[in-house]
């Protein structure tokens, strides 16, 4: 089923007021004592705010679109197969340890898809209030105010942001791909990382990492002309981890090439 601009434009705006309701959750829980834990290592952390979130955002969802899949981090989605129908992806607290370490570099994000096509995003910087959102059929914006692509420059003109962990380890060619940009930087989380390609103020960005922390950000990518694909120039797989590539059109084709040779 297609939506209509319309249709799009009010999901958007039903979205942004859960957004914002769960920003204040999320400040009121910073005001008190977190409770944190670990996963996978030590280093995977997760809080009763990733899940206190996770939860809230997909009680909402599941009001709202009953019908539709969820693909969230912290085991309150399902467990999604394919990409048919409505497909909602949700990163309650994406750069956990930046949230718990005070760092202001954390986001919400929540990205939807319609039979595999993008069609809206959101990424919540909780400390600034801004959100970005928006999609192909709308547009994007900060808050209120539209957003246009940024300048095509390329890896050698730009900031190239990069997964710290793999750039210290030499691995996926981040070594040459930081040694053959201006300069390189690590903000230690997907969406804020996103945010600055979206704005122009860096040219790209690669991490290995799974579909919640992509979807918002490459629908309002691929919205201004940005390039998405994994670091061999093919499309993400919206259900498995992906090294994700996202860059101007110029720096895309630089990354692509270092990394082939
Ligand atoms: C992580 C952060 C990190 C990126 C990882 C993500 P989380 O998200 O965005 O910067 O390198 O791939 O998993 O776990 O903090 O939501
Ligand atoms: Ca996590
Ligand atoms: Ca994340
Ligand atoms: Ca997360």
């Amino acid at each position: 089923m297609t939506l209509s601009q319309f249709e799009i434009q009010e999901i958007d705006q039903t979205v942004l007021l859960w957004l914002d309701e769960a920003r204040k959750q999320t400040l009121a829980a910073m005001a008190q004592q977190l409770d944190v834990g670990t996963k996978s290592n030590p280093r995977d952390l997760v809080t009763n705010v990733d899940q206190a979130n996770e939860a809230f955002l997909n009680a909402k969802i599941r009001a709202f679109d009953p019908e539709a899949h969820i693909v969230s981090e912290e085991g309150f989605g399902d467990h999604q197969l394919d990409m048919q129908g409505n497909v909602w992806f949700v990163d309650p607290i994406d750069g956990t340890m930046n949230f718990v370490k005070e760092q202001t570099d954390f986001a919400i994000m929540i990205g939807f898809y319609v039979g595999s096509q993008p069609v809206l995003g959101w990424i919540l910087d909780v400390v600034n209030n801004v959100v970005y959102h928006g999609g192909p059929e709308i547009g994007v914006y900060a808050n209120q105010l539209r957003i246009s692509a940024p300048k095509n420059e390329p890896l050698a003109e730009g900031l190239v942001l990069l997964s710290g962990a793999r750039l210290l380890y030499g691995m996926f060619g981040y070594d040459e791909i930081a040694k053959a940009a201006l300069g390189f930087r690590i903000i230690g989380a997907a969406g804020p990382s996103f945010i600055r390609v979206i704005l122009g103020q860096a040219v790209g960005y690669s991490s290995k990492m799974m579909p919640w922390d992509f979807a918002a950000g490459q629908v309002l990518a691929k919205t201004l002309g940005l390039s998405v694909s994994d670091i061999d120039g093919q499309p993400l797989d919206m259900l498995s981890s992906n090294i994700v590539l996202v860059a101007t059109n110029r720096a895309h084709r630089d990354i692509l090439t270092l990394h082939q040779s």
